[in-house]
């Protein structure tokens, strides 16, 4: 259990009560803005207290349900146990649970998928509703009442200061020596009233160590002591590496134009296993002196750090395996002054981003010839995780990476269609597509031209034919000639798929 060092205002020692006694203050209909970030900074103890309690009600025939709005994706403690219980109406900005995952595609859980960056300022906004508790992880509590963050900061600032009342979690798990490495900038404001952001440099430190929030409004602390849960990665495999090959031997051609400096760009590297794999290969690469300016750092920035191959990476959560996170843990006084954690409305920031110059990273479920992305949608209808950051980083990056395996679920996907199933990503913002077939360098390039470079450079051998023919057929009979499709055949991969479980047309 957390030792009293832990909370140091008295006040709010006075306020500590069991996790049941907290989460009875939540009650149905309620909307609580949760801590936590890509699987770091959650509360562990209360969302499970909640579930139960929810259980008991749903079963008794009483419906209880509340919306959630957290940073990014939580864990199963959190968005796992609540949905298995029934107990979320409404869930935003971005999840990634499979409990979770099932019901919004039943159709029994409602989900707004936002861009990360603006879900602060729709909070100010007001069109959302009224926020009534936030439920915020902490690391320790100072004795003039200021909050030291965790794992991550997300959106809990604007939660903080958004609710009408507030339950802390003081996880003694969490490392004492983070305090110290956020950074939470209070200068933002809704327009007419806004300011430039004063951050030039991706180290930049702009504002305070620590949240702020009246004691008044804390209705309870609950003690925890209890590991971040993140999922392990896969590990790097051989589609992963070639992928990353191809797009460490990309900038070094364009270092070599002298169209990117020698250390790069800052960069940033979405989730999933295919940029981590990514990070892990420019440990080998020959770039020196790296950043990041970026939403999560992953196991694969962390070897970067390590290595001394980046000096300086600002997100605002880790997102570790827990091999990582305990090392994160026993070493985060030397990580302090090497990594910044600020809320996600300043390490998404489109300003930021376009004016630091990022080499954006993301993972793709596909893209079509013209280059359009869709990061999100099965099939056109079926959620898979959300649009997270990418669209913060890749609408405003320098140069705007996507990578993928040319292929997913053992061939029967191709990750390169005629035209996407759902479009996160337009054909604007997307500049390279990267697959371990090769790259195609879409900047400049009108559309016919982009298409034969996909086509040729990234698609499996096994759709390369298909997609050639598609093309060659639209050029003949499409309505224009400027994009063209064949309106009754653009989405028939997606629909054989769906029909017959492959892409590839029975021979
Ligand atoms: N059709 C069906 N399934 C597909 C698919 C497709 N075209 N492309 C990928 N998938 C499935 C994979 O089969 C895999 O499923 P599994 O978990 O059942 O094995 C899963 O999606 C993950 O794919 P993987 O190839 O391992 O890639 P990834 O871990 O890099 O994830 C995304 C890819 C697109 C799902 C992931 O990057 C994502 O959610 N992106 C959107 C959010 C984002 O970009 N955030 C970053 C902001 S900083």
């Amino acid at each position: 259990m957390t030792s009293e060092g832990r909370i140091r205002h008295a006040g709010l020692r006075r306020k500590v009560v069991p996790a049941e006694e907290a989460a009875a203050l939540i009650t149905p209909g309620s909307t609580v803005g949760m801590s936590g970030f890509t699987g770091a900074g959650y509360p562990k103890a209360v969302p499970l207290a909640l579930a139960r309690r929810i259980a008991e009600a749903n079963a008794a025939g009483t419906p209880f349900r509340i919306n959630v709005w957290t940073g990014a994706s939580t864990a199963p403690e959190l968005d796992g146990a609540l949905a298995a219980a029934d107990g979320i109406e409404l869930r935003l900005p971005y999840q990634s649970d499979p409990v979770s995952r099932e019901k919004i595609n039943a159709g029994t859980m409602e989900y707004i998928d936002v861009h990360l960056s603006h879900v602060a300022q729709m909070a100010w906004e007001g069109f959302l509703g009224p926020l009534d508790v936030a439920l915020v992880e902490v690391s320790a509590i100072t004795a003039d009442g200021d909050l030291v963050p965790s794992s991550s900061i997300g959106n809990n600032k604007t939660w903080l200061d958004r609710a009408d009342a507030v339950v802390l979690e003081v996880n003694a798990w969490q490392s004492e020596d983070l305090e110290g490495m956020h950074d939470v900038y209070y200068g933002t404001a809704l327009p007419p009233d806004r300011r430039p952001i004063p951050l030039t440099r991706p180290g930049d430190r702009i504002g305070v160590p620590h949240l702020r929030c009246p004691p008044e409004k804390v209705v309870a602390v609950v003690e925890t002591d209890a590991p971040d849960r993140n999922s392990p990665f896969k590990a790097p495999d051989e589609a992963s590496r070639r992928i990353a090959g191809h797009l460490i031997e990309f900038l070094e051609h364009e270092v070599g134009r002298g169209r990117v400096p020698p250390g790069l760009l800052p960069l940033q590297s979405g989730v999933g296993n295919v940029a981590n794999a990514v990070l892990a290969e420019l440990a080998q690469s020959p770039f020196e002196d790296l950043a990041a300016y970026t939403e999560v750092i992953q196991d694969g920035m962390l070897e970067l750090l390590q290595s001394g191959r980046m000096s300086v990476a600002s997100a605002t959560a880790f997102s570790l395996s827990e091999a990582a996170a305990a090392h994160v843990n026993d070493n985060a006084a030397d990580y302090r002054d090497r990594i910044v954690l600020r809320p996600q409305e300043i390490s998404n920031h489109p300003e930021i981003v376009r004016r630091l110059g990022v080499l954006a990273m993301n993972g793709v479920i596909e893209a079509d010839i013209y280059g359009n992305v869709n990061s999100t949608h099965l099939m056109g209808s079926r959620i898979q995780n959300g649009i997270g950051g990418s669209g913060d980083f890749a609408r405003n990056a320098y140069i705007s990476f996507f990578v993928t395996p040319s292929t997913a679920k053992g061939g029967a996907i191709s990750s390169i269609v005629p035209m996407v199933s759902h479009v996160d990503h337009t054909e604007h913002d997307v500049h390279v597509v990267v697959t371990e077939q090769g790259l195609a360098d879409l900047r400049g390039l009108a559309p016919r031209k982009r298409a034969r470079l996909l086509i040729d450079n990234c698609t499996h051998p096994d759709y390369r034919p298909l997609l050639e023919d598609y093309l060659d057929r639209a050029l003949e009979g499409a309505y224009g000639r400027h994009t063209p499709h064949l309106l009754e055949e653009a989405l028939s991969w997606h629909a054989r798929f769906v029909r017959t479980g492959s892409m590839a047309p029975r021979s």
